[in-house]
């Protein structure tokens, strides 16, 4: 078995009796299909979801960042529906099936910062119109959840108090400042998740994702984790654009996908950390765990070097720290991740090594 079909059954196997009875006859909308997080739920509908009883799968993506070539491989199951559609502009309602959604899913809006500075006004609208759009279609209708990808990111830069940093930490956050686009608007989407959870009574569940990396991310993304995997496959030594003392954790998208299922299935309005507490590692330790996969792997023989990004707000309200406490995933939902950085970023780069690049680059 490689890598992705590993880690895919490890999806199922983390999900409990009742959450896959809850998938059992669903159909499935998720918007930003084609990105990184969209390549395993994408890949675990189109080769599980028949086994799992799932009736249907609408994948939507405007595919602003360009196509992946994956997404000709799932088109081919027979669940699976994938439009080219824009959250922001265009009507759900002229989407086929698109109101029988009982499981809606929203991931369209940039995640790398690189490129959602770029399109600052657009990640906003993804983040708050798109969501609106979303929430006001199956808004009177029986659905059994409508999951929003907010982010880590609503906390800003917390104070060392508030690290590992549980839900309730209100955050530190710029609103002028280069990230705002993506900050405020997923704290502004959150807010609009409990008005209508509340007042409407809907299933909606709340995801703040810490640091995903893993196969389906593309290497050009301009995250560090890709950026990382770039320069190893490439024979490139490893750049670190920062002093390399900011530290994270680092989790593996299989446990990740794992914890969205989780909080999307868990039937009634809550928000959930969903990465991984252990280790928080500088990025000069994490250079390291590269290099030293990379070397077991393709005989990989860089150095780890130091430069400054062309891009002088890389850096701006770039938190020091982040390390999440998932208590509350743990106790509430079951969730529980399980791989250790160093075994992930081994996975992420043999599952480069062990496919073409329509897999990992577009
Ligand atoms: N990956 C992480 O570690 C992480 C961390 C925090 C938050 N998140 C959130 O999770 C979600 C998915 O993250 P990802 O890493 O897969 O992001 P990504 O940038 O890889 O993919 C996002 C996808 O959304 C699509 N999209 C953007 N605007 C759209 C629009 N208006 N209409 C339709 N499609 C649109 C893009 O074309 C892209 O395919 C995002 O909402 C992101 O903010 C992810």
């Amino acid at each position: 078995m490689g890598i992705r079909e590993q880690d895919l059954q490890n999806i199922v196997d983390g999900l409990s009796t009742a959450e896959k009875d809850k998938l059992n006859g669903s159909t499935v909308l998720i918007t930003g299909c084609g990105g990184f997080l969209g390549y395993y739920f994408m890949n675990l509908l189109a080769e599980k979801g028949e086994d799992l009883g799932v009736k249907k799968v609408i994948g939507l993506d405007n595919f602003m960042l360009g196509k992946p070539k994956w997404i000709e491989r799932i088109e081919k199951s027979p669940i699976v529906e994938i439009d080219k559609f824009d959250i922001i502009h265009d009507k759900l309602s002229d989407i086929q099936g698109a109101s029988a959604a009982d499981l809606i899913i929203h991931m369209a809006s940039i995640a790398s910062p690189m490129f959602y500075r770029t399109y600052p006004i657009e990640t906003l609208d993804a983040n708050i119109w798109g969501l609106r759009a979303l929430l006001d279609t199956y808004v009177k209708k029986p659905i059994k959840g409508l999951l929003f990808f907010s982010s880590s990111e609503t906390y800003g830069d917390p104070d060392a108090e508030h690290v590992p940093t549980n839900e309730e930490y209100r955050g530190s956050v710029s609103f002028t400042g280069p990230r705002a686009c993506y900050d405020e608007s997923k704290r502004f989407g959150e807010t609009m998740c409990m008005l209508y959870a509340k007042q409407y009574d809907m299933p909606i569940g709340v995801a703040r994702p810490f640091n995903n990396y893993g196969p389906g991310m593309r290497i050009n993304d301009k995250r560090v984790v890709a950026d990382f995997a770039n320069d190893v496959v490439n024979g490139k030594d490893i750049v670190i654009l920062s002093n390399g003392t900011p530290t994270r954790t680092f989790c593996y998208i299989a446990d990740a996908i794992t914890g969205y299922l989780k909080v999307l299935l868990h039937g009634t309005y809550d928000y959930f950390n969903i990465g991984i507490d252990k280790p928080e590692i500088s990025m000069v330790e994490l250079a390291n765990i590269y290099a030293e996969a990379g070397k077991q792997l393709f005989g990989y023989q860089g150095e780890v070097k130091f430069a400054t990004s062309e891009d002088p707000a890389y850096l701006t309200n770039n938190p020091q720290r982040r390390c999440p406490d998932i208590t509350k995933a743990r106790t509430v939902l079951g969730y529980d991740p399980k791989v250790h950085v160093n075994e992930g970023v081994g996975r992420f780069l043999q599952f480069i090594k062990e496919n073409d690049e329509g897999e990992y680059l577009w």
